[in-house]
C-alpha cells in the first residue's frame, strides 16, 4: 500500500510517500518547502501570502516526492475533463498540475491520498484539499482526510506499533499548544489548552521585540544558550545583571490551561523601560531570551507533571516545532527521575515541524472518506470526527 499525502495547514508545504505493509511503515520520501524566508518580513504567517506559495510549491514538492520515491516515470496521466471545478480559485496550480499530469505516467502508483483538513489557516487547508481531491480523481484512489494535530501526535507509529496507555502529549508549536490525552490510538481528549497566544508564537512575537529573526524560537534559544556557556565559561558572571524575572503564567492554576500573552507582554515592558543602548546590548538580549525560555519550558513541563501524576500516564508524546528546543527537551527529560517507568517519546527534528510524513503516518489508522464531504476546517478539534467536517 503506497499513501500520498499532502499537507498545506500553515506555511510549509509538504508532500510524502510512504509504504505501509505487514512490517510496518515506510517512508520512502517526504518533502518541505518551507516558506521561513517570505514570512520573515512580516515577523509571522500570512495566510493570503502562505496560500500564494502553497500554489506555487506543490507540484513542484509532489514531483520531487515521486523522484525521491523512485515513482517518477515519463509518460501521460489522463486528465479528467472536469478537473478544472476543483480549482475555482487556484488557476495557477491547476495549469501546474496539468503540465506535469500530461508529462508524467502516475497511474497504479499511489493506492491512498492523505491530506490535512484542520486545524490551520482555512485558505491554505483548501489548496492541500482541492489538489488532493483532484489527484484522487486522476489516479482513482480514496482520500483519507487527516487532523493535524493527531498527525503531530501519532509520528511514533512509524517506529514503533505500541505504546502504553494512558499517554499524555504536548503539542506545542507556532499556532497551537495543546495537552491531550489519549487513552488509545482512537481515543483522544483535550484536557488543556493556551487561552490566548501559542508558546511558539510567543517565542516568535517576544523575539520580534527583541529584534531578533523569525522564526523566534530557534533565534531565542541560540542566545539563551550563549548566555548559559558564557556562565559555564566565566563562573563569576554567574549573577543576572538585568534581574530580568518574567512571570510564569497560570503555572499555579489547578486545571491545564496556559496563557503565554501576559509573559510577551511582560518582555515588552520590561524592553520599554530600558534605554535605548541597553536595549541592543548582547547581554540583555542573551539574560532576556534564557528568561523567555525558562519561563515558557517551567510552565509546559509543570502542566505535564501534573497531567502525568493526575492520570497515571505510562507514556508522554511530544509534538510540534517548539519540541526542537533544547531546554525543552532537558526539562521533559528530567521528569524520568520522578516517573521512572515513564516513556517519554519525542519527535526527531524532521517529524516535529509541520511535514506531510505525519500526515501520511496517522492516515494509516484514519479511515477514507467520500472527497464530497471532506472539507477544511480552521478549528478542527481533536475529538471531532472527520465526519463532522459536513456540518
Ligand atoms: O510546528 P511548526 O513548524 O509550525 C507550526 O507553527 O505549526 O512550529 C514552528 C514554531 C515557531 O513558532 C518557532 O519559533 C518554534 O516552532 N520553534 C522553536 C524552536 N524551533 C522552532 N521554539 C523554541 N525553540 C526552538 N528551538
Ligand atoms: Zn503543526
Amino acid at each position: 500500500m503506497i499513501i500520498l499525502s499532502i499537507e498545506t495547514s500553515c506555511d510549509d508545504t509538504g508532500v510524502a510517500i510512504l509504504e505501509k505493509s505487514e512490517k510496518g511503515i515506510r517512508t520512502l520520501a517526504s518533502i518541505v518547502s518551507s516558506q521561513d524566508e517570505i514570512h520573515k518580513k512580516w515577523g509571522g504567517v500570512y495566510p493570503s501570502e502562505a496560500k500564494r506559495e502553497h500554489q506555487k510549491n506543490l507540484v513542484p514538492t509532489l514531483k520531487e516526492a515521486l523522484k525521491k520515491a523512485g515513482l517518477l516515470e515519463k509518460g501521460k496521466t489522463t486528465i479528467p475533463e472536469n478537473l478544472e471545478s476543483f480549482f475555482e480559485k487556484e488557476k495557477l496550480l491547476h495549469e501546474d498540475l496539468c503540465d506535469f499530469l500530461q508529462g508524467h505516467s502516475l497511474k497504479g502508483k499511489i493506492d491512498k491520498i492523505a491530506v490535512t483538513v484542520g486545524p490551520g489557516l482555512e485558505p491554505c487547508l483548501w489548496v492541500g484539499i482541492n489538489f488532493a481531491k483532484a489527484l484522487a480523481l486522476c489516479l482513482g484512489t480514496p482520500i483519507v482526510p487527516v487532523n493535524h494535530i493527531k498527525a503531530h501526535i501519532l509520528f511514533f507509529l512509524l517506529d514503533r506499533k505500541k505504546i502504553h496507555f494512558p499517554a499524555v502529549s504536548l503539542i506545542v508549536s507556532g499556532g497551537h499548544t495543546e495537552i491531550i490525552l489519549m487513552e488509545s490510538l482512537y481515543s483522544f481528549s483535550l484536557i488543556g489548552k493556551t487561552r490566548d497566544d501559542a508558546a511558539g508564537e510567543c517565542f516568535d512575537k517576544a523575539a520580534r521585540i527583541l529584534g531578533l529573526g523569525y522564526p523566534g524560537g530557534p533565534a531565542i534559544a541560540e542566545k539563551a544558550n550563549k548566555k548559559r556557556v558564557q556562565r559555564e565559561k566565566t563562573p563569576s558572571k554567574k549573577e543576572k545583571i538585568f534581574s530580568i524575572d518574567l512571570p510564569r503564567p497560570m503555572m499555579k492554576a489547578r486545571n491545564y490551561d496556559l496563557s503565554f500573552s501576559g509573559l510577551k507582554t511582560a518582555v515588552l515592558y520590561d524592553h520599554l523601560k530600558r534605554s535605548e543602548k541597553i536595549k541592543r546590548e548582547e547581554e540583555y538580549i542573551m539574560e532576556m531570551s534564557e528568561e523567555i525560555e525558562e519561563a515558557i519550558t517551567d510552565v509546559l513541563v509543570s502542566k505535564l507533571e501534573k497531567a502525568i501524576k493526575e492520570y497515571d500516564a505510562r507514556t508522554l508524546l511530544l509534538g510540534g516545532g517548539v519540541t526542537a528546543n533544547r531546554t525543552l527537551q532537558k526539562k521533559v527529560k528530567a521528569l524520568k527521575e520522578k516517573f521512572p517507568e515513564l516513556a517519554i517519546i519525542l519527535p526527531s527534528l524532521h517529524l516535529s515541524t509541520d511535514n506531510a510524513e505525519m500526515v501520511g503516518i496517522a492516515a494509516t489508522v484514519e479511515e477514507e472518506r467520500d472527497p464530497e464531504i471532506i472539507k477544511a476546517n480552521a478549528n478542527l478539534k481533536i475529538y471531532d470526527t472527520m465526519a463532522s467536517n459536513t456540518k
